[in-house]
């Protein structure tokens, strides 16, 4: 089976473009990502997952505290490989922390984190988060250099950045883009990594990329929550869940 991580950022999104200042000091504001991550959870996330951006644009810290009190599942931290964040994750101890790229430098051509090109922040980033037994993913482009260095610098886990194949979705490059994607889960399985994905994945790809070898979880949010706005968060799980398993 594979798993779901939803990712609540666009809830934070839309509470940010009213509340700004509010969701920092605290007090009713709406919509509040924690509760919409109690509720994902009842309908069968497998994790939540937030972005704690250096700009705070949306999740905010009091949000990703209040989740590691409440949520009954996995949190899975998205950061940059800053020393800030990785300070911040040692006190936060998620059970996982993904590295996504948030600097124009740290992006590699297809918009995953250029691990070749910041090999020793990253290393010092997963050797902090082994010794302190927070799982470290590494959010890369199906590219077999970056697998290849993901696994030597000892990251457990990599989630493969399939925005690229979302975009060319009704193009003329999907099956290219697919194909990568496949080639990029036979490797990193090879290499013993486990094997996430996600960007870009909503309710009529996910038909298609469930078919990826080895899949252990998805990384979803921007269409899980546009679609709960019209049947409600419960629901919008459900069916995802349903169409990525059967
Ligand atoms: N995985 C990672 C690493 C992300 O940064 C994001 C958000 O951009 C997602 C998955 C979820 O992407 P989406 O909101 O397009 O589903």
């Amino acid at each position: 089976m594979i798993l779901l991580g939803l990712n609540i950022d666009h809830c934070a999104t839309v509470r940010q473009a009213r509340y700004r200042d509010a969701a920092t000091r605290g007090g009713a504001v709406e919509p509040d990502p924690v509760t919409l991550a109690l509720l994902g959870e009842r309908a069968g996330a497998d994790g939540i997952t937030v972005h704690l951006r250096e700009d705070r644009r949306h999740i905010q810290e009091r949000d990703v505290w209040r989740l590691r009190e409440d949520i009954a599942t996995r949190l899975n931290l998205e950061m940059a490989c800053t020393p800030a964040m990785t300070a911040f994750a040692l006190k936060l101890k998620p059970e996982t922390v993904c590295i996504v790229p948030e600097n124009r430098q740290e992006i590699s051509t297809e918009g995953g984190l250029d691990v070749v090109g910041n090999r020793k922040a990253v290393r010092a980033c997963i050797d902090a988060m082994n010794a302190a037994g927070i799982q470290t993913s590494l959010f890369i482009d199906p590219d077999e250099a970056q697998i290849e260095l993901a696994a030597k610098l000892g990251a457990p886990i990599v989630e493969l950045h399939t925005g690229a194949y979302a975009n060319a979705y009704f193009g003329q490059k999907r099956a290219k883009e697919f194909q990568r994607l496949r080639l990029g889960c036979v490797r990193a399985h090879e290499l013993g990594l486990t094997v996430n994905a996600g960007h870009g994945i909503n309710y009529v790809n996910i038909a298609e990329v469930r078919t990826l070898p080895h899949l252990h979880e998805l990384n979803i949010g921007h269409s899980i929550i546009s679609r709960a706005l019209f049947t409600g968060i419960e629901e919008a799980v459900r069916e995802m869940r349903v169409r990525m398993n059967t």
